[in-house]
């Protein structure tokens, strides 16, 4: 019986189709206009924000996931290594940003208004007041050397709430893997510029009036339990 010639990638003159499929991230929508945060955030840091920003973080984190699936398939453990930083980077821009737009509301519909239930609790018994807290986080993301984040996270293993920063887009997840993000406030200049200028301190203390309580506190009876 005649042998049936091997088919491979080079005799059939073309690139196969990768046979486990890669898991590619999209942007997200936003739940409210771009503008309907103004005063506080105006519609065009909005839109810059969400259309640019967070999408060239989405695409880029995209591209170095693909140049993974091709080292790893070449077994090119150096290729791999050398990807970290771009995942890092991108991928917890990714992250960063989709927690953000969640932490945002019209004042019209919610934003600004303290957090209720055990969340609130909680806030009162480790910081002794919302306004201790607001103040905390604002005077070290205020601190905060160059671009990054400033956070309230749980740390489920200690079972307390907590105020943490991170460079660049660190995800809150490189300072404990046991901390779960609950807030976020974006303090890289884009977030803010082309309103509050160079006076971080306003754009913070301006920011709570559009912030939403309400994903942080399903999260955090999500994960205090
Ligand atoms: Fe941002």
């Amino acid at each position: 019986m005649a042998l049936r010639p091997l088919l491979t990638r080079k005799t059939l003159g073309l690139r196969l189709p990768q046979l486990r499929g890669l898991q590619t991230f999209s942007l997200p929508d936003l739940p409210y206009d771009y503008g309907a945060l103004e005063p506080v955030i105006s519609g065009e840091i909005m839109q810059l924000h969400h259309q640019k920003h967070h999408q060239a973080y989405i695409t880029n984190f995209n591209k170095a996931l693909e140049q993974l699936d091709e080292a790893m398939a070449k077994g090119d453990s150096t290729a791999v290594v050398k990807l970290q930083s771009a995942i890092k980077f991108n991928g917890g821009g990714h992250i960063n940003h989709s927690i953000f737009w969640k932490n945002l509301a019209p004042i019209r519909e919610g934003g600004g208004e303290p957090p209720k239930g055990s969340l609130g609790w909680a806030i009162d018994t480790h910081f002794g007041s919302l306004e201790t807290l607001v103040q905390k986080m604002n005077l070290e993301g205020a601190a905060l050397q160059g671009s990054g984040w400033v956070w309230l996270g749980l740390d489920k293993e200690l079972k307390k709430l907590v105020v943490e920063t991170t460079a660049n887009q660190d995800p809150l997840v490189t300072k404990g893997p046991h901390l779960v993000p609950l807030l976020g406030i974006d303090v890289w200049e884009h977030a803010y510029y082309l309103q509050y200028k160079n006076v971080r301190p306003d754009y913070l203390k301006n920011v709570w009036k559009v912030i939403d309580w309400h994903y942080s506190s399903e999260v955090y009876e999500k994960e205090s339990k």
